[in-house]
This record gives C-alpha cells, structure tokens and sequence, in this order.
C-alpha cells in the first residue's frame, strides 16, 4: 500500500515510524516531513520514506500529489487541513483518505458548536453558555462569580482560552476577545464555561462512524515550565497510562461521552470517522469534557503509538472503511514516557538552525525512539527548525523506568538554547 502523511511535527513522525512497520506499506511520503521522518525505512523493502516540500494547507497540490502518485491512504495529522475540508475533496476525487471530513471537524474547529452538541447529547461538561452579545457574555460570567474560562470559538493556534479568577478579569477576557478580537473572526462567538477543579488527561477514540475504540488515558505538560509555570504550550510531554483512571472507571468514562458522542453524529448527519481526542477535567463530581479535538494529539500520539500492538495501517484503513467493530486495540503493557526538547524562548521568540547532537547515541538506547518535531537537515547536519524540536519517547515496565529512560536519552543530546521540563509524568507518582 502506498502512503501519503501530511504534517511535519512530532505526531506525523510518530504516525510515519508505526505505519512504517506495517507489513503493508511499499512506499510511504510525507508532506512536508521534517529530518527525523527522511530517516524513516519502511519494514517491508527498507525504502526510504520520502519528504515532498508541499505544505500540509496546500491542498490542491496535495491533492495532485496524491493523484498522480496513485496513493492508496492519506494520513491527515494536523487540525487545519481537515478543517478546510482536506478529507471531503481528496473522497470527491475517489481518494481514501483517513482523517475527519469538514463537517466533524467543526468540534475542534468551533467550541460553539461541540459546547451545543455536548449539551443536546447529555456528554459530561462544565455549566456553561454561548454568547455573540458582549453584555450577555459578562452576565452570565457575574452569574459563575468571575471565577470561569472564556474561550474564542473558532481556531486560534491553541491560545484563544482565557482563565479568569474573578469579574474584572472576565470582563477583560470578554472584551479582548470579542471586542479588540485578539484572536480575530475566531471571537466573534465565544463559550463561557465554569472553572472546573481537578485533573486534566487526554482521552483518544478511533471512530469509523459508527463505533469508537477508546485509547488508554495519556497526560499532556501544557505549561512551559516545570510545576506547571509558565506560559501555554503545544505541549512539552506526554506519558501513558495514566493511575488517575482504572480499567472500569475508563470504561464507565467511555460510555458517558462516546456512546451519546457517536449517537449524536448519526443523528445530526456528521460522519464521524477519524480520532476523537477529549481534553477532559477529572472533577470530584466525575469526568467532565472541557473541548473536542478531532485529530491525534501531540505528543500524546508518541506514547500511544509506541505502547500500540496493532498495524496502525490496518486500524486506519478500517477507521475510514467502518469496520472497526471486528478490531481490537492492543496496547502494550509497557508505560511511555515522551520528553519534549524545544527551542530556547518557546513558546516565544526563538532561534533556528541550532545544531544537534547525540541522536544516535539517543536512539541506540533500549526502548527509546526520538521523535523530531521542528528539525531540519542543512549541510549534512540536523538542525533545529521550530519551537518544539524533539521528542524524546521511551518505554518501561512502569511509568518510574520508563521515565527515567526517558531523561537519560534526553541527557546524551544537546542543542545550543534546549530547554525541556525536568517533572514529565511526575504527577503520576503524587497520587
Ligand atoms: P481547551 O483548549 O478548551 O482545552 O482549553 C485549554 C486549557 O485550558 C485546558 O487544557 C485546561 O487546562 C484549561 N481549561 C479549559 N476549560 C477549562 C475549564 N472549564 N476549567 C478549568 N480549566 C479549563
Ligand atoms: N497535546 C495537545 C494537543 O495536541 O492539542
């Protein structure tokens, strides 16, 4: 099978090595790809997998890609091309791809739109309202005591989400958003949720449109800063599982939100086949869904896919095929731990080009896959390329190993400016 992944960060690369294994891939490209994905060998033939310079929004040229090399499956990473409706014009062209189409993608694509779905399908999430009058917006923050999160409905680069303690910061958040529009057309509507205290973890379902198949629970880092300070991240690491929810409690977890979540997609016409990803807050009143994401994770797909049994190929070819239900997930009983190494400044300004060392000497350690993100090859060397530049992924029999595995591969490579949090998977051992 012929395969086509777009994206260039560490999820892609992730999606690249598992597909890599598959004994039916013959021939895999990735646009654009970054340095550690052209490494990349197929298990098959030992091919190389190979980067093509076509931006993962540049669809029309994607979509002559695809065509004219005749690939078999198309794997969408990223939110944006699914949210301009990457998936609907390659299946008009007659091309299978995996990934959600534009009208799925509305539940990451609008918050507006998943807070409504939520609540017409009884899924756990905070109280909440969705508003397009600025003065309503701060009534209804009066009535949660300022004490509330106010977020940008549409995509705005995972920052349109304000936190606020009380009423004056509320009504700040609600004027920086829908009046300055900060983070432009994206507030012209905004969700006001309660302030939800607990445990945040990610959950991931592989849905074919009518059956969802749960993932173990993963934990991201989004802060910066270790203790969870500073500013908000793509993510800086991701471990899995997680002790915060047991087989039965994930179960019961399942039921509540993917049972109405699919049962609400066949009633309102939305063809939900691809990866479901709820950010969900674990509160002392039980789970409850804070936002949909329509795509995998990143980092967390670094630790699921190194924990996953299964052809990954296999899995996705019945996601978009719906034949899901005769599958069964396999998961390692291994825990992962994936270390993120970004750019000096990130999630600021930050410098490229910077050379990297001891990726070898990284990855020829036990259990251990480096996982690029922002690289770029330049002059026979690997350089960095982007804010978030490696993620450092190993396994071990519980999350302890796995951890310190982890940080010892993270110890033999070294960037000018690399910064990465010392206490990835640490709350895990606070419990
Ligand atoms: P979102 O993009 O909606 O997941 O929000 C980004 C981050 O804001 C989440 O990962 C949470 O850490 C935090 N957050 C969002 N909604 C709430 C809420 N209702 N209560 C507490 N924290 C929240
Ligand atoms: N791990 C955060 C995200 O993928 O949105």
């Amino acid at each position: 099978m012929k395969i086509l992944v777009i994206g260039s960060g560490g999820r892609e690369h992730a999606l690249v090595w598992k597909l890599a294994q598959s004994p039916n891939t013959t021939q895999m490209w990735c646009a654009p790809g970054n340095a550690g994905i052209a490494q990349e060998r197929l298990a098959k033939n030992g091919a190389a997998v190979e980067c093509v310079n076509l931006g993962a929004e540049d669809l029309p040229r994607l979509l002559a890609f695809a065509q004219e090399k005749k690939a078999d499956l198309t794997v969408v990473g990223p939110d944006n091309p699914l949210a301009l409706g990457i998936v609907d014009l390659f299946q008009s062209h007659g091309l299978r791809i995996w990934g959600v189409n534009r009208k799925a993608a509305q539940f990451e694509s609008s918050k507006v739109f998943s807070q409504k779905f939520m609540e017409k399908y009884g899924i756990p999430t905070a109280a909440a309202g969705t508003f397009s009058d600025v003065v309503a917006a701060k009534k209804f923050c009066a009535s949660l005591g300022g004490k509330c999160v106010v977020k940008a409905d549409g995509l705005a680069l995972g920052k349109g989400v304000l936190i606020c303690t009380n009423q004056a910061e509320a009504e700040k958040a609600v004027d920086e958003i829908m009046v300055s529009k900060a983070f432009g057309a994206a507030g012209a509507n905004v969700v006001i949720q309660e302030f939800l205290e607990g445990i945040e973890v990610s959950l991931h379902a592989l849905c074919d449109g009518r059956t969802a198949k749960i993932f173990p629970t993963s934990q991201d880092h989004k802060r910066a800063l270790d203790g969870d300070l500073g500013l908000n991240t793509g993510g800086m690491g991701t471990y899995s599982p997680t002790p915060f929810l047991n087989d039965a409690q994930l179960a019961d977890t399942a039921k509540k939100v993917l049972e109405p979540f699919m049962r609400g997609c066949v009633a309102e016409g939305i063809d939900y086949r691809g990866l479901l990803y709820p950010g969900v807050m674990l509160t002392k009143n039980g789970p409850k869904i804070l936002e949909f994401n329509a795509r995998f994770g990143d980092p967390e797909t670094q630790v699921y896919l190194t924990r996953l049994e299964n052809d990954l190929v296999e899995l996705l070819a019945a996601s978009v095929c719906g034949s899901l239900g005769s599958l069964e997930l396999k998961w390692s009983p291994l825990a992962s731990v994936c270390v993120v190494m970004a750019s000096g400044g990130y999630p600021g300004n930050y410098a490229k080009g910077k050379v990297i060392t001891g990726l070898d000497a990284a990855n020829a350690l036990p259990h251990t896959k480096v996982f690029h993100a922002g690289t770029a090859l330049k002059d026979g060397q690997i350089v960095t390329n982007g804010g978030r530049v490696l993620g450092v992924t190993a396994l071990g029999k519980d999350l302890k190993a796995a951890q310190s595995a982890a940080y010892v591969a993270v110890g033999k490579i070294q960037f000018d400016g690399a910064h990465f949090r010392r206490d990835i998977a640490a709350k895990a051992f606070s419990v």
